[in-house]
């Protein structure tokens, strides 16, 4: 896979400019969901006056249009106003749309080019970077999809100021992640930090995509260590495709869930000390506001769909300390049920 350009902040836009001259004589088409055509797209055109002879693509928003019919419907605009190899293809939003987008650019004329702009915390940290690409399919999570990386990425956080307090908590989920797989001073940084903008979030966010594109470079298809990105997902997954349409359980959510889930099956498999965990449990549940999961069943049925089983058998991502994750380690129906069991417990 081809490596991303990716950049971050204001000072970056003379050579974000610089790429997107390239496309002078081309023809460009913007990807928006309503709240990024409402709340962003003219702040990127202040950026990059050119750009507004872009063609205008707008999806409603939300995880349920991450579809493949959105990719039909998408497809016949982008046929119907001639999209060539050559045009260029940018996602203006969260994951959804980089997901959705790239997707659609990988398979459009057996590929174009495209840019990620995010505009959500968690798009930001995580989604826009390194190039995985998919819809949900049947209601099962990123089911259709593809490797496809960006030509660039371009990081501006002044876009956060307009998201909603919820979806910045999501994002918030994934820096968490990154410092429990990588990065234990980062896990004590976060431990004292307020879910709020400013010079430290921006901090957090260059230090995720440093994280984030150094185990990409590493791994970029999900051969090895890029697994433990993965941390928290194969149980967050599951609850996202049960809660679908809950915004009680976004993705970051889901996935800090996940991590209390997969901590406690570290724990229990004699990775993880009876402190760390105690630490990593009590420090997630108190900092996220966590809903109980009432269809534990369901998850379960979710969770044996995973990608990344391997014959019928589960495989998730286990911690041995903070900043410590191993991969591929393969686990008993009754431990995952266990440890929403736990999770649940946690409430009374
Ligand atoms: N490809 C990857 O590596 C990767 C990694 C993590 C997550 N994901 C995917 O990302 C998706 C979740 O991404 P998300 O949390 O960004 O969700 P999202 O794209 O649905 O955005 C969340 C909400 O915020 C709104 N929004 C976006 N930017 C805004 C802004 N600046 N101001 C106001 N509102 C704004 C959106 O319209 C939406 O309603 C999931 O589908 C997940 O599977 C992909």
């Amino acid at each position: 896979m081809k490596k991303s350009i990716i950049l971050i902040g204001a000072d970056s836009f003379s050579d974000a400019q610089v790429f997107f001259n390239k496309f002078e004589k081309e023809k460009i088409f913007i990807i928006v969901d309503a709240n990024t055509n409402k709340f962003c797209l003219d702040i990127f055109f202040s950026f990059f006056p050119f750009l507004k002879k872009s063609i205008i693509l707008e999806i409603e928003a939300g995880e349920l249009h991450k579809s493949i019919s959105t990719i039909i419907a998408l497809s016949n605009q982008l046929i119907k106003y001639k999209a060539e190899k050559q045009s260029l293809l940018i996602n203006l939003g969260g994951g959804v749309i980089s997901d959705l987008g790239g997707f659609l650019a990988s398979i459009l004329n057996r590929g174009i080019r495209y840019v990620n702009i995010p505009t959500t915390l968690l798009s930001q940290v995580d989604a826009s970077i390194g190039g995985k690409t998919a819809v949900n399919f049947n209601q099962i999570k990123n089911k259709l999809g593809f490797f496809y990386a960006p030509s660039l990425v371009l990081i501006i956080p002044g876009f956060l100021k307009t998201l909603h307090k919820n979806e910045l908590i999501s994002g918030f989920g994934e820096i968490f992640k990154y410092s429990l797989i990588y990065d234990k001073r980062m896990w004590n940084v976060l431990k004292k930090t307020e879910f709020q903008l400013g010079s430290i979030l921006e901090d957090l966010i260059s230090k995720s995509v440093i994280i984030k594109e150094n185990i990409v470079q590493r791994d970029p298809f999900d051969d090895h260590v890029r697994k433990t990105l993965n941390f928290g997902h194969t149980i967050g997954h599951a609850i996202e495709s049960v809660y679908f349409l809950d915004s009680k359980f976004n993705h970051g959510i889901c996935v800090v869930i996940g991590m209390i889930c997969e901590s406690y099956i570290s724990n229990k498999l004699n990775y993880l000390s009876d402190s760390t965990f105690l630490e990593i449990q009590k420090t997630l549940f108190s900092k996220f506001s966590l809903s109980k999961i009432n269809n534990i069943e369901d998850v379960l049925f979710f969770i044996k769909e995973d990608k990344k089983n391997k014959s019928n058998k589960v495989n998730i991502i286990t911690i041995s300390e903070i900043g410590k994750a191993h991969f591929d380690v393969f686990v008993s129906e009754d431990d995952l049920k266990e440890s929403l069991i736990f999770f649940n417990s946690l409430h009374e």
